[in-house]
């Protein structure tokens, strides 16, 4: 995939697929050992040890629209490849955690991308469900919460022209600051 952005969304889809009522995806960069950890965090319906154990095969999937679900094994070797590491942990009716860490340095890690549009489609396209966005940059870090948000509008949906231009600001000068940019 050209972006990491893309496969995050991906694997956001497993958990919103799984009836998760609240998704937190993190991103925590730190320079000084050059990684990047991608975190998504679900409590929907989770998987039982056998699935867990088979979840990495492209063959592995409860999808009946086709028999390939490329979802994770993508995500694990985007991971891989730049000499990072995955995890994937999941009780039934808790819920799953994914884990990817990337080596920033490494000749084949992908960008991050658009992760802004990422997020925001995740949350404009699911107004039911609660997304927690955590970036981190060497230690400095924001939180967008949707459950805060959704308290702060009343009945104003996430999917309303004005917020998603508020959300979009938002993630741009957060992301802004804590990369110690100047706004
Ligand atoms: N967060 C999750 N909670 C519960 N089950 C999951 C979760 N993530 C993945 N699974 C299970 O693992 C299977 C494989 O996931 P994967 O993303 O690799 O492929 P897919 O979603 O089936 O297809 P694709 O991602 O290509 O559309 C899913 O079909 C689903 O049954
Ligand atoms: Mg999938």
């Amino acid at each position: 995939m050209r972006e990491l952005s893309l496969n995050i969304l991906d694997i956001s889809q497993n958990s919103i697929s799984a009836k998760a009522s609240v998704v937190e995806v993190s991103v925590e960069e730190n320079s000084a050992d050059n990684t990047m950890t991608v975190k998504i965090i679900d409590d929907g319906c989770g998987m039982s040890e056998e699935m867990l154990a088979r979840v990495n095969d492209p063959f592995c999937t409860t999808r009946t629209t086709r028999k390939v679900g490329m979802g994770i094994p993508l995500f694990k070797m985007a991971a891989e490849m730049t000499g990072g590491s995955f995890d994937i942990s999941s009780v039934v009716g808790e819920g799953t955690q994914v884990t990817a860490v990337f080596k920033t340095d490494s000749i084949d890690f992908t960008p991050l991308g658009d992760i802004d549009s990422t997020v925001i489609t995740l949350i404009t396209m699911n107004t039911h469900i609660d997304f927690l966005y955590r970036l981190i940059v060497d230690g400095r870090e924001f939180v967008l919460d949707t459950k805060q948000l959704k308290e702060i509008l009343g009945g104003v949906p996430l999917n309303e022209p004005e917020v998603v231009m508020w959300m979009k600001e938002y993630l741009k000068e957060q992301t802004q600051i804590i990369r110690g940019g100047v706004v």
